[in-house]
């Protein structure tokens, strides 16, 4: 079976990636000649790292822009289009910007990425941009590998648009991408979402207040990523959570990582979650110990399933701790299962 490779989320999905500030005290003349109505100046940049050097920065801020400004400068490193009318980008024309390093598009009306980012196949367009701003559009749908034409991509900003789809991928060929652990907190204008999906994402762990706010979830399933442990104290912050799905998907057309690095599941890694019905471990390649109390305080637990991992044996206490169990499945590799 063919995996729904889509992620769907029921309301728009804010996700914003490492915020940094940068303080603009000072500029220096740069002489260029610089598009009608845009500033050119010399101005302090602050890189992904908060490293500081001199920018040379281009400001075409509030200018009802339809189109790229031209000439831009060929060394310009710091492009700023924010709150213009933007919803395509001459391609060609960034490409004369080699040194291009950040590139600010919010508050323009962007609807799709491949707008930004299309080029000819497996070609890097953008070579230097650590950071694109792409917030206040309306993006509703990120494709497999939106961004791979930006390889050296460290920061992406996109809260406030209309996302609502997310394809696993989306976010592959971003190797520097800092999202490798969600921000704290990224989601916390989604009270009302009832169902997420972070599914290819590439995760490598979920710090404690990821998931904060998110008071109304019931169904949050994570696939195709890269956690080695369940993230317990993340879903602490999730008292209403109902469905938690731990899948890797073996049929995944984008053949990304699939939960490979899960190994154990721990004590007290899964607790208190009392409206939890429903839990599926399953198709995790490595995964081979369950601690007998690793599920602890879930008393509505219905289902557990625990197939396709590389289990060798399943304490009893780990089922018989669960009053509301009634249906479980799980493949034991071993003969010397230990199963109720
Ligand atoms: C880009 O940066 C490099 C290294 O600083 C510099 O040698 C080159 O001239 C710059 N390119 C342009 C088009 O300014």
């Amino acid at each position: 079976m063919l995996r729904v490779s889509m992620v769907l989320l029921k309301r728009q999905l804010i996700l914003w990636v490492w915020v940094s500030s940068a303080l603009v005290v000072y500029s220096l003349p740069w002489r260029v000649s610089c598009p009608t109505g845009c500033v050119c100046q010399m101005k302090p940049w602050f890189s992904p790292q908060s490293v500081s050097c001199e920018a040379s920065t281009v400001d075409c801020n509030n200018l009802f822009l339809t189109q790229l400004p031209s000439p831009l400068p060929p060394d310009t490193h710091t492009l700023r289009l924010q709150s213009n009318l933007l919803s395509a980008l001459e391609i060609p024309l960034l490409h004369t910007l080699p040194n291009l390093t950040e590139l600010d598009l919010s508050q323009n009306r962007f609807s799709c990425v491949r707008t930004l980012t299309l080029t000819q196949p497996q070609a890097a367009s953008l070579p230097s941009l650590l950071s694109l701003h792409l917030e206040e559009n309306q993006l509703w749908f990120l494709p497999p590998a939106s961004f791979s034409s930006l390889p050296a991509l460290q920061e992406l900003f996109l809260s406030h648009n209309r996302l609502f789809y997310l394809a696993p991928g989306a976010f592959s060929g971003l190797g520097l991408l800092l999202l490798e652990v969600l921000p704290d907190r990224g989601f916390q204008d989604l009270g009302s979402l009832h169902s997420l999906v972070l599914g290819g994402m590439g995760l490598k762990g979920l710090t404690e207040r990821a998931l904060e706010g998110l008071d109304s979830l019931e169904s949050l399933s994570f696939y195709d990523n890269l956690l080695t442990t369940v993230p317990t104290q993340a879903l602490r912050r999730i008292p209403g959570l109902k469905f938690l799905d731990l899948n890797k998907n073996p049929l995944s057309v984008l053949g990304l990582n699939n939960m490979e690095e899960l190994v154990a599941i721990e004590r007290a890694a899964m607790e208190n979650l009392p409206e939890l019905t429903k839990l599926e471990i399953t198709n995790n390649p490595r995964l081979s110990y369950i601690h007998p109390q690793a599920f602890l305080r879930l008393g509505r637990l219905e289902s557990l399933m625990l197939n396709s991992n590389a289990l060798s044996a399943l304490h009893q206490h780990t089922v018989l701790s669960l009053p509301s169990l009634r249906e479980t499945a799980s493949m034991i590799r071993s003969t010397h299962t230990n199963k109720a």
